[in-house]
This record gives C-alpha cells, sequence and structure tokens, in this order.
C-alpha cells in the first residue's frame, strides 16, 4: 500500500464474537490491525483474554499493533512480540525500566513503541528517541473506544514530531481519530491513525478507512 500515511483500525469496538471475520472486512486496506488489550488494572476495562489474543494474532490476515494497556508491560510486551505482533507498544506510565523492555520486544522480532497518557509529557523521554520504532500519543485517556478527541494533545503531536526530526519513527495518534479529527492530527506531525468507533460504526468500513486515508494524505504537516 503506497500512501504517505497508515491506518490501523481498533477491533475493540468491533464484533469480539466474530472477530476474524471483523477484520477481514477492513484488511484489504488496512496497514496494521491495531489491537487493545487492557487489564482492567491499567484502566478501568477489559478487553482481549491471552487465548482470544493469541487467536487474533495468528488468524489476522494484516499486521498486529498490539496497544498494551496493562500494570505489568514489561513482562507483557516481550510476550506479544514472541507471539507474532508486527508491533508493540508499551505505556511509558507502566514500564519499570523502559529501556530493557524496548530491548526485550525487539529481540523478539518486533517493533517497539512506547505511548503517552494525556497527563504525560514527551520531554521526560527524548532519552528513548533513539531506541523507538513509534511513539503514541493518546488523544483520550486510555480505557475505551468512542470518547472524544482530545485537541489540546496537538501541542504534544507537534513537539514530537520536531524532537523526532529526521529518525524513522513512527508518530501514531489513537483516540476520537473521525473525519471530523484526522486533518487535525496529521497537521500537527502524525503519520499513523489509529480508528475504532469512526470504522465499525460505518456501514461500509472498508470505505470509511480509504476516506480517513484521503483525508489525511490531503493536508500539508506542519
Ligand atoms: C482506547 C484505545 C483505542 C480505542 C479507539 O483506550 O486505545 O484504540 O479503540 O477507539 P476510538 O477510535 O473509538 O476512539
Ligand atoms: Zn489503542
Amino acid at each position: 500500500m503506497k500512501s504517505s500515511v497508515r491506518i490501523h483500525p481498533s477491533i475493540l469496538n468491533a464484533d469480539h464474537s466474530k472477530i476474524l471475520s471483523e477484520i477481514d472486512r477492513v484488511a484489504k486496506v488496512s496497514d496494521f490491525l491495531h489491537l487493545d488489550i487492557l487489564d482492567g488494572k491499567f484502566a478501568p476495562n477489559t478487553s482481549f483474554s491471552w487465548a482470544e489474543a493469541q487467536n487474533i494474532i495468528s488468524g489476522s490476515s494484516i499486521p498486529v499493533d498490539a496497544h498494551l494497556m496493562v500494570i505489568d508491560s514489561d513482562v507483557q510486551g516481550p510476550r506479544y512480540a514472541e507471539a507474532g505482533c508486527t508491533s508493540v507498544t508499551v505505556h511509558v506510565e507502566s514500564t519499570a525500566d523502559i529501556r530493557k523492555t524496548i530491548k526485550n520486544i525487539k529481540s523478539n522480532g518486533a517493533r517497539a513503541s512506547l505511548a503517552l497518557k494525556p497527563a504525560s509529557q514527551i520531554e521526560t523521554y527524548i532519552d528513548h528517541l533513539d531506541e523507538v520504532d513509534m511513539f503514541l500519543i493518546m488523544t483520550v485517556e486510555p480505557g475505551f473506544g468512542g470518547q472524544s478527541f482530545m485537541p489540546e494533545m496537538m501541542e504534544k503531536v507537534s513537539k514530537t514530531r520536531d524532537l523526532i526530526g529526521e529518525r524513522p519513527i513512527w508518530l501514531q495518534v489513537d483516540g476520537g481519530i473521525s473525519k471530523e479529527t484526522i486533518e487535525i492530527a496529521r497537521a500537527a506531525g502524525a503519520d499513523t491513525f489509529v480508528a475504532g468507533s469512526a470504522v465499525y460504526k460505518s456501514d461500509n468500513p472498508a470505505a470509511m478507512i480509504n476516506t480517513l486515508r484521503a483525508l489525511a494524505e490531503h493536508v500539508q504537516p506542519n
């Protein structure tokens, strides 16, 4: 897929009873599948069990981008990499040894990414700029799909884009991405977009992904 942006549909709010066919509905037009793992402790919600996650990872026809919202990221990060995810994101707020966990994710063959909740500042993590493959700037509080996009996070996205400079680090946003907000996030410098309810609440999820991609592609990032 030749595009200046990546679209990662989130299956958090897709129909969990037929999850592999839900993935098939978007596979042809998506770059990665965004798999949210919530343990009910890091954020007040749960999503997929380990068995369900393994089924998704091995059954997905597109690469999996796991977003771990769990309290034991140092253990779970490498475990999801080993299970076959192409990208594994851990939260800075739940990682005791960021450097070691990034290393362990990469040595298990996955791209390693750091996520920041709305209250966390990117400046604290600049030491990891030469280690990570992606930063995820949350544009909602982790936990649930269908929340409103936080435009006040755009300053953090722009700052992160500046800090990244010429490094080949992807910059992802997650939460409230829709037809109404994707251009704002692209203008601030994001290049990788998670969209959950905008995609799965639409009558035609694949067409919605194409629409989101076209909107983002037309924006010149600042
Ligand atoms: C929220 C998750 C998101 C969620 C996004 O904690 O990380 O990936 O599924 O859903 P929407 O796009 O509906 O905000
Ligand atoms: Zn997510």
